[in-house]
């Protein structure tokens, strides 16, 4: 895929010993189209270039899809996060898809979202900070150029806000309009779920009959029983002090904030928004944003991005991320060292977290920075099927996790939440759980774009897991 540098804005100096030098850029040179001189990895070769300005133009017109001050909300609530006092569930598609827009996806989604927290909330005894990987999240990062569908070898799906998942060579072709279209699904996904968060769809005792109904629908759910029926005493609790659960707005709405990965830089450029109260610079396409594995680059075009706008930010760090980078983006991304901005999401693989987490925890703390960490057990345990599935073994899946927190343990850090690719529906995409999917079944229902994701059993089964973990057991 095509690599952008447009013009030069890195100073460059020659070394004694003859080596170029790069000199870090100063912060007063950030503009929302300053990452156009650095490397923007992963980005699609659109065939018009004019076609392509009139998109960015036209995004640039439209209303944010949110407002700086609910970034600003997040971002406190992230800071309570990062000091231990918080956890944050940021969970939904790896790549949504324009086909499902319809209401009872985005609330199967949510309601999935909100019994999890539940869950998550009481064995944490601690508020849980919702972040939907959703209303926005429609672009790809892909290891290889190229993919195999069937018999054909075509051009890697990279989202459908670039192009058609259809498997012919015309349908990958990039088309800048699908921009429009994923701002317009954004912005209609958005509206259903604030409406539903205030509606009183996510009252807490409903929440808490859905999970009372997950655990009595089967022998392995009856191992959640304790932790369920305890939950049912706490809001029996607080009725019987005269608390009216259905006069208490912290029982019946809630704030779910939206995320994506920050890639599709032509897209996010256009959305970014000057705040009239505050004359600073906010991402508006999401609350969150976040870098991924393969373009957090400390000098390239996505990390250049973030480091100027003022929405609470993530990177993703995988095997590879040494101390030395994690520092370099800490600084970078943070240099006001104000908790709840930068969320560091580690995904190392169930078989090396206990390894390599540590040395990161503790550069990190040396450098004074404070960081939000995070786990996403998701994407270091991916393999390939025989039959050609990509798939994951939830036993992995809670295994990275369990060494995430023991890796905290060590270090005396925060394990400060989960990262995780999850829908409201029962696919049959990874494997495992206590309604098992065994890998013949892998075929029945595959749906997803991109990265496996749990289906809803294999979610309340990590998210009960979790609160476990939580109370220490
Ligand atoms: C993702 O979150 O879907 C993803 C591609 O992750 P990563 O950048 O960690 O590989
Ligand atoms: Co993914």
């Amino acid at each position: 895929m095509h690599a952008r540098r447009q013009g030069v804005c890195r100073g460059s100096g020659i070394h004694a010993a003859g080596k170029i030098e790069l000199v870090a850029i100063a912060d007063s040179t950030w503009t929302p189209a300053s990452w156009r001189a650095r490397l923007a990895l992963q980005q699609p070769e659109w065939p018009d270039p004019v076609l392509v300005e009139a998109v960015r133009h036209r995004l640039g017109q439209l209303p944010p899809l949110v407002f700086a001050g609910e970034a600003r909300a997040l971002l406190r609530a992230l800071g309570e996060a990062a000091e231990g006092r918080g956890f944050l569930l940021q969970a939904g598609d790896c790549a949504e898809s324009f086909r499902e827009v319809s209401a009872v996806t985005i609330r199967e989604r949510l309601k999935l979202l909100l019994q999890m927290s539940a869950v998550l909330t009481y064995g944490a005894t601690l508020p849980v900070v919702k972040v939907g990987r959703i209303a926005g999240q429609f672009t790809k990062p892909r290891s290889s150029p190229l993919e195999r569908v069937g018999d054909v070898e075509l051009p890697s799906f990279r989202g459908h806000a670039v192009h058609s998942d259809e498997p012919t060579l015309e349908a990958r072709v990039p088309d800048p309009e699908r921009m429009l279209q994923a701002y317009y699904q954004s912005v209609s996904t958005l509206n259903l779920l604030r409406a539903f968060t205030k509606g009183g769809f996510a009252d807490l005792t409903q929440v808490h009959t859905w999970n009372q109904e997950f655990v009595a629908s089967s022998l392995e759910g009856r191992r959640y029983e304790t932790i369920a029926n305890e939950i049912g005493r706490a809001l029996r609790f607080m009725q019987a002090i005269g608390i009216d659960l259905g006069d208490e707005r912290s029982i019946h709405e809630v704030d779910l904030w939206t995320s994506h990965e920050a890639l599709l830089l032509d897209y996010e450029e256009p959305l970014v928004r000057k705040d009239s109260t505050t004359g600073q610079w906010y991402a508006c396409s999401a609350h969150f944003l976040w870098a991924g594995e393969r373009t957090r680059q400390l000098d390239g075009a996505h990390i250049e991005f973030l480091s100027g706008v003022r929405n609470p930010v993530g990177v993703k760090l995988g095997p590879t991320a040494t101390p030395e980078e994690v520092v370099g983006l800490a600084e970078r991304l943070n240099p006001d060292r104000v908790p709840g901005r930068l969320t560091l999401v580690t995904r190392l693989g169930a078989d090396h977290v206990r390894e390599l987490l540590p040395p990161l925890l503790r550069a990190s703390t040396e450098s004074g920075v404070p960081v939000l960490w995070v786990c996403d057990p998701m994407h270091a345990n991916g393999f390939v099927t025989p039959s050609g599935h990509k798939t994951r073994r939830l036993p992995d899946v809670l295994r990275e996790i369990e060494g995430f927190f023991a890796a905290h343990r060590e270090v005396g850090t925060w394990p400060g939440g989960v990262h995780l690719e999850i829908t409201g529906e029962n696919v049959t995409e990874c494997l495992g759980g206590s309604e098992e999917v065994f890998e013949d079944q892998l075929d029945h229902r595959y749906e997803t774009l991109c990265d496996p994701r749990l289906n809803v059993r294999q979610s309340l089964d990590l998210a009960f897991r979790v609160a476990e973990l939580m109370r220490g057991s």
